[in-house]
């Protein structure tokens, strides 16, 4: 079992198996863009399969395959069927920005993998076109329908909620979700290198939630209480709402997550630069021992909470990757 100094369990990995995108939302990556990764520094599937089957050895059950956009890759549906069957991991999700979906849904669904978390900010096509700079919303919206007709049945949409750009749609959300019965979060937008983030177009979920609460009512579930999100089921409508308050009400203390990056090191929190490079030993012929204590190491080195973070009112400068380098 990986359990850290603050008595956190680590339960669940978040793997980026990519650093590209096919989209470039602002709040995300710098306009220009990033450079990727060189592709021979980037872990092949194997290796990945490899560090999953020592981080499942270890207690991990749990695991999101997240990118850039990992659909982006070539051979992601084998790679999810190969974890789909690996005894062990009893959730196996992806969270994408639903582009490539309507391709690929049906097959995501016949190689295991068991939930879908869809990025989307807004249902008006010029501010699709304006986030992330591609004129795609209706192929987004394609992907959810097919998602939910292969029979996705808990769809989350993930929402980043930011003043002046999205938060007018707060009510034609909650219709998206009753519409589609889905889940709908709004996110607190996270500042990371090169975002763009400004005090101004920051949004607490505080304020979303109240503007809700004058017309409906909103009913808290008993949910996992080491996930993000607080859900809410509004009577009458189908589908939940949710909020992601990651910077208002930081939930470091229920954190039972690590992540591995496309590039081989494990990051013990989203925040801050701390990272322990497992791709070079793994090719230097690591054994599943020497790996476990790579996990040990950054279990170790977790954070009790992103204090770097908070101390630079909600900058994070040791942050040396994008959030598209990181996978959320
Ligand atoms: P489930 O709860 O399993 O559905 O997944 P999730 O919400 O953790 O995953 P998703 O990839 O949909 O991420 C949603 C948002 O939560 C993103 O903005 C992530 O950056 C944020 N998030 C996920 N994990 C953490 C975390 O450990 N810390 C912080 N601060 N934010 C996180
Ligand atoms: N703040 C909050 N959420 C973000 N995401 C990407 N960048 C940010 C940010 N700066 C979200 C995406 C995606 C998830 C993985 O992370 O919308 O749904
Ligand atoms: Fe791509 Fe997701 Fe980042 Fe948007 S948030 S640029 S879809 S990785």
């Amino acid at each position: 079992m990986l359990r850290d100094k603050s008595g956190r369990v680590i339960e669940s990995l978040r793997v980026s198996v990519t650093d590209r995108c096919n989209l470039r939302c602002r709040y995300c990556m710098p306009p220009e863009g990033v450079e990727f990764i060189e592709h021979d520094e980037i872990l092949r599937y194997e290796e990945m399969d490899r560090i999953i089957r020592v981080a499942v050895h270890l207690g991990v059950y749990k695991v999101r395959l997240t990118g850039g956009e990992p659909l982006v890759r070539k051979g992601l549906i084998d790679f999810a069927r190969r974890l789909g069957q690996l005894e062990g991991i009893r959730k196996l999700s992806l969270t994408t920005n639903g582009i490539l979906l309507s391709q690929y849904a049906a097959s995501l669904k016949e190689a295991g993998v068991d939930y879908l978390n869809i990025s989307l900010d807004t249902l008006n096509r010029e501010k699709f076109r304006q986030i992330t700079r591609f004129d795609r919303l209706n192929t987004v919206l394609d992907g959810i329908r097919t998602a939910k007709a292969v029979g996705f049945s808990l769809i989350k949409v993930n929402v980043v909620s930011m003043r002046g750009f999205n938060d007018k749609e707060l009510f034609d959300f909650v219709d998206f979700a009753d519409t589609h019965n889905i889940v709908v979060r709004f996110i607190e937008y996270m500042p990371f290198s090169g975002n763009a983030w400004q005090h101004d177009t920051f949004l607490a979920s505080q304020e979303l939630k109240t503007r809700l609460q004058t017309r409906y009512t909103l009913i808290p579930l008993d949910d996992d209480p080491s996930a993000p999100a607080r859900i809410y089921k509004i009577p009458g409508k189908l589908g939940y709402i949710g909020f992601i308050s990651s910077v208002s009400e930081s939930f470091c203390h229920l954190c039972n997550r690590l992540r591995l990056t496309a590039d081989g090191h494990l990051r013990p929190c989203l925040h801050g630069s701390i990272e322990i490079d497992v791709k070079h030993p793994l090719r230097r012929g690591a054994s599943d021992a020497e790996l476990a204590e790579l996990f040990r190491e950054a279990v170790d080195r977790k954070p009790a909470f992103h204090q770097d973070f908070l101390d630079n009112h909600f900058h994070s400068p040791a942050c040396d990757r994008e959030m598209v380098r990181i996978g959320g």
